[in-house]
């Protein structure tokens, strides 16, 4: 008898995966409720398609256990990846083909019956249908990357997993894409979305922090915010390249960091006293006049100092 569904789309403990004596996914703990956006969110090789590839059931893990829409990882991977769709981060199209040949090609892939009627809902769901017989290779960044998202879509899956869909997409394509995810998720689709842009992250129903293949932290980004201890200030100074220079050679890279035109301060302890500290320090060396004010963290602000302080204790073995 088959097990009632629950409301998890994806539940993984300790899943692990080496390549070649390197820990790629360390132990990863995951639950992902269904229709919600879920986002990876991690420095370069924290293992985010890694992951992807392990919940898609393509790569095989080391050890740990999942399931995914209920079923098995590794017992049922192939009726898995009948339900569930994979943008994966260097996708390919065939650019000698049009955009309809290459859904047709991902619509015979996958064996789907009468797919022209899906073929074309997608198109307008995409607003690709004023071009459709153009060769994928003439594209936009943006369009390619929503001709991709309508090809991983032909079999209407259930749960899809997009490994940086908007990477290299233009601000006004990554809007689009976005309002396109939103449709999506209204009809009821899971989605698992790595991406390096906390802006992003920030829209995602709830995030976790991949740090050297292990979730680091996990959490709506209000939760993930509050975790950060002490507080943030941020420093004001005619010169703030200037001012983080001279700042910084006294503190560490997780305690002051420069985001373009904001220079913030990390007190873990939360006390003023380490931002007059600075304030003064810049006065002293004619990087004045300088001031401090309290500001709400970001998630750039979690990340780093996470990053920093318990990312250390967590160095990945060898195996
Ligand atoms: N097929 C492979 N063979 C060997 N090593 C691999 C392979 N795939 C990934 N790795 C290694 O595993 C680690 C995690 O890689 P992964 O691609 O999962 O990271 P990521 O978080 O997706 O990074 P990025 O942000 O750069 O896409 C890296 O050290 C990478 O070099
Ligand atoms: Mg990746």
């Amino acid at each position: 008898m088959k097990a009632a569904a629950t409301d998890l789309a994806i539940s993984a403990r300790g899943l692990q995966r080496a390549f070649a004596g390197n820990m790629a996914v360390a132990s990863l703990d995951l639950d992902v409720q269904r229709g919600e956006m879920f986002g990876l969110v991690g420095p370069d090789g924290a293992g985010k398609s890694t992951a992807i590839r392990l919940l898609c059931g393509l790569l095989k893990p080391n050890a740990g256990a999942a399931t995914v829409l209920d079923l098995d990882l590794v017992r049922q991977a192939d009726e898995i990846k009948r339900h569930i769709g994979y943008l994966s981060q260097n996708f390919t199209l065939y650019g000698d083909l049009t955009i309809d040949e290459n859904i047709e090609f991902f619509a015979e892939l996958h064996g789907v019956g009468g797919w022209p009627a899906r073929r074309d809902e997608l198109l307008a769901f995409t607003r690709l249908t004023p071009f459709r017989r153009r060769l994928a290779g003439a594209l936009s960044g943006g369009m390619k990357k929503k001709l991709a998202l309508a090809c991983t879509l032909i079999h209407t899956p259930q749960l899809i997993f997009l490994d940086e869909p908007s990477t290299g997409v233009d601000p006004v394509s990554r809007g689009e894409f976005w309002s396109i995810l939103s449709g999506l998720l209204a009809q009821g689709v899971t989605i698992l979305m790595t991406t390096p842009y906390l802006d992003e992250a920030e829209r995602c129903h709830r995030i976790a922090l991949l740090h050297r293949g292990r979730v680091m932290r996990a959490g709506t980004p209000t939760e993930i915010k509050a975790a950060l201890p002490g507080r943030i200030y941020r420093l004001a100074s005619p010169s703030l390249t200037a001012a983080y220079q001279a700042l910084r050679a006294q503190r560490s890279a997780e305690r002051l960091v420069l985001y373009g035109d904001r220079l913030h301060l990390w007190s873990p302890a939360g006390g003023e006293e380490e931002a007059r500290t600075a304030v003064a320090e810049l006065e002293a060396r004619g990087l004045g006049p300088a001031q401090f004010q309290e500001s709400t963290p970001t998630l750039e602000d979690v990340f780093v100092g996470l990053l920093g302080t318990e990312g250390a204790k967590n160095e990945n073995p060898k195996v």
